[in-house]
C-alpha cells in the first residue's frame, strides 16, 4: 500500500516530539508501507534538506532510545519532504493537491496517487474549521483521504460541535479520525483482550462482584512551558473530558457484538450517556479541584502553579481533580467510579484499579482485604491481580497478600509499539476502532460541562496541595466516604 502523510503544522511541537519519533519507531520497526511520503507543512519558507536538517536537529532532544542513528537518519529522512502554505490561501492547497495528485519523481513519487492520502492537523485546533473547509473546497476529501485532529477538540461542547460541524462539511465520518493518544498505549488494548479474550472475568465483571473502580493518571511534571494554554484549559478539559473518559469507557462497556470500529464506539457512547449527570451539589459533594503550590521535589524547589511563565495572577485554573460518578446502567448501578489527575503528584504513574468486593464470611484469620485488578499504563504497562494466599509457619495458616504480576515489555519484549505509533499506522491503515468518534467525543462535554459551569460560580476555587504529593486531603476524604482508599493510601 502506498500512502502520503501530510502534517500540517510541521514545525511544531506535536510534530517534532511525538509524531516525527514515533514515524521513525515504525520505520526502524518496518511497520511504514514500503511506498510512503511524509509532507511537513508550515508558514516558512524551507526546502527539503533544510527541512530534515531541522528534524535531525531535533531528534537530539528525544529519548536516547527513540534517536536514529545517522545511516538510519539518512534512510528515514528520504521519506521527508517540506511545502510552504498560507492555511488561508485556497491556491495553496490547489497546490497541495497537485502535489498529492500527480506526484513527480523529484517529489519521491513516479507512480501517480498514492493509495491513501491521511491529513494530520497538528496545529491549534482553531485553525481546524479553516483548514477543513478549505481541504473540502479544493477537493482534497476523495475517498482515499483521512484526517486526523489531535485534541483539543474543543473548550466546551458548544465550540466541539462547531469543529465537528466543520469537519463534516468537508469529510465524512469515517474519514475523520479523532485522537486521543491514551487509546494507543498498549496497556488499553491489553485491556480489552483482558475482557473479551478471556473468559475468566466477564462473569465476574460487574456490580454484584466489583466493590469500585479507580483511575488515576498521575504526572510529577508541572505545567512547564504550556502555562498559557494550560491556564486556558485546566487538568478537567486536559485530562478528564479526554483520557480518563475513555479510559472508564473501556472498562465499564458492554461487550461489543464484533470488533468493528462502529461496534466499540456504540458501546462506549452508551457508557458516556449512562454517566451520573453532575448536578451543582454534586459537583460541591463529588468533585475536588486542586492546583499546586510552589514547594521542594526530590529536594529541588519547584515553583508553584501561580508562579509559572504565563499564568495569571490569581488564576483558578485547576492543576488536579479528583471525582466520584456512576454508572447508571444494570451492570454497574451504586458502583463507584473515581477519576484522578494531576500534575506535580507525587509519581509519574497511570493505573486502574478494580476492586473486588471482600469474601461474604471470612473463616481465616488474618488480614481482611479484597482481590484487586490492577491495570498498569505507565510508566511500565502490565497487570497484577492482588489476591489473598496462606503464609504458613508457626503452625497457623494466616492469609497474606500475594500479587500475580503480568509484566507485558517482558512477556513480548520485541513487539511493544509506542501510542502515537500504534495510532498513526492505524490511520495510514483506516482502521477506526482506536479513534473517538464525534457523538463520543461530545457527549463526554456534555457530561463534563455542569462541573465547569458549578466551578464558574464558586468563588472559593482550588484548594492547595504540595508538589510531590497526592493532592489535597479533600481527594483521599472523597474515597474515604465509601469505605475505599487511593492505591497508595494502602
Ligand atoms: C496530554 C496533556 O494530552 O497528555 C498533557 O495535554 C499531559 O498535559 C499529557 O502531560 C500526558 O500524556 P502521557 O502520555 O505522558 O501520560
Amino acid at each position: 500500500m502506498s500512502f502520503d502523510l501530510v502534517l500540517f503544522g510541521g514545525t511544531g511541537d506535536l510534530t517534532w516530539r511525538k509524531l516525527m519519533p514515533a514515524l521513525f519507531q515504525a520505520f526502524r520497526h518496518g511497520k511504514l508501507p514500503a511506498d510512503g511520503r511524509i509532507l511537513a507543512v508550515a508558514r516558512d519558507e524551507r526546502s527539503d534538506d533544510d527541512y530534515r536538517a531541522y528534524i535531525h536537529e531535533r531528534f537530539a532532544e528525544v529519548e536516547a532510545d527513540k534517536r536514529p542513528n545517522e545511516e538510519e537518519f539518512g534512510n528515514f529522512a528520504k521519506l521527508l519532504h517540506y511545502r510552504r502554505m498560507d492555511l488561508s490561501k485556497p491556491e495553496d492547497y490547489a497546490g497541495l493537491k497537485r502535489w498529492l495528485d500527480e506526484p513527480t519523481a523529484e517529489e519521491g513519487r513516479s507512480n501517480g496517487r498514492a493509495d491513501s492520502a491521511v491529513l494530520f492537523l497538528a496545529t491549534s485546533p482553531h485553525l481546524f474549521p479553516v483548514i477543513c473547509q478549505q481541504l473540502g473546497h479544493a477537493g482534497l476529501n476523495g475517498d482515499h483521504v483521512r484526517v486526523v485532529l489531535e485534541k483539543p477538540l474543543g473548550h466546551d461542547l458548544a465550540s466541539a460541535k462547531e469543529i465537528n460541524r466543520a469537519v463534516s462539511e468537508a469529510f465524512s465520518e469515517s474519514q475523520a479520525l479523532r485522537l486521543d493518544h491514551y487509546l494507543g498505549k498498549p496497556a488499553v488494548q491489553n485491556l480489552m483482550a483482558l475482557r473479551f479474550g478471556n473468559a475468566l472475568f466477564e462473569p465476574l465483571w460487574r456490580r454484584e462482584s466489583i466493590a469500585s473502580i479507580q483511575i488515576t493518571l498521575a504526572e510529577r511534571i508541572g505545567v512547564g512551558s504550556r502555562g498559557d494554554f494550560y491556564n486556558r484549559t485546566g487538568a478537567l478539559r486536559d485530562m478528564i473530558q479526554n483520557h480518563a473518559l475513555q479510559l472508564l469507557t473501556m472498562i465499564a462497556m458492554e461487550p461489543p457484538s464484533t470488533s468493528d470500529a462502529d461496534a466499540i464506539r456504540d458501546e462506549k457512547l452508551k457508557v458516556l450517556r449512562s454517566l451520573k449527570p453532575f448536578t451543582p451539589e454534586s459537583v460541591a459533594r463529588d468533585v475536588v479541584r486542586g492546583q499546586y503550590k510552589a514547594g521542594t521535589m526530590d529536594g529541588q524547589p519547584v515553583a508553584g502553579y501561580l508562579d509559572e511563565v504565563k499564568v495569571p495572577a490569581g488564576s483558578t485554573c485547576e492543576t488536579f481533580v479528583a471525582l466520584r460518578t456512576e454508572v447508571q446502567n444494570w451492570r454497574w448501578a451504586g458502583v463507584p467510579f473515581y477519576l484522578r489527575t494531576g500534575k506535580r503528584l507525587a509519581a509519574r504513574d497511570a493505573h486502574i484499579v478494580v476492586t473486588f468486593r471482600e469474601v461474604p464470611h471470612p473463616i481465616f484469620p488474618g488480614t481482611r482485604q479484597a482481590n484487586k485488578l490492577v491495570i498498569k499504563l505507565q510508566p511500565e504497562d502490565g497487570l497484577e491481580l492482588h489476591l489473598l494466599a496462606a503464609k504458613s509457619g508457626g503452625g497457623n495458616e494466616v492469609l497474606s497478600p500475594v500479587s500475580l504480576d503480568l509484566d507485558f515489555d517482558k512477556a513480548f519484549p520485541t513487539e511493544r509499539v509506542g501510542g502515537y505509533e500504534r495510532l498513526l499506522m492505524d490511520a495510514l491503515a483506516g482502521r477506526l476502532n482506536l479513534f473517538v468518534r464525534s457523538d463520543e467525543q461530545e457527549q463526554a462535554w456534555r457530561w463534563v460541562e455542569p462541573v465547569l459551569e458549578a466551578w464558574a460560580k464558586d468563588p472559593t476555587g482550588p484548594r492547595n496541595y504540595a508538589p510531590g504529593s497526592w493532592g489535597p486531603a479533600a481527594a483521599s476524604a472523597l474515597v474515604a466516604r465509601d469505605g475505599c482508599t487511593w492505591a497508595e493510601e494502602q
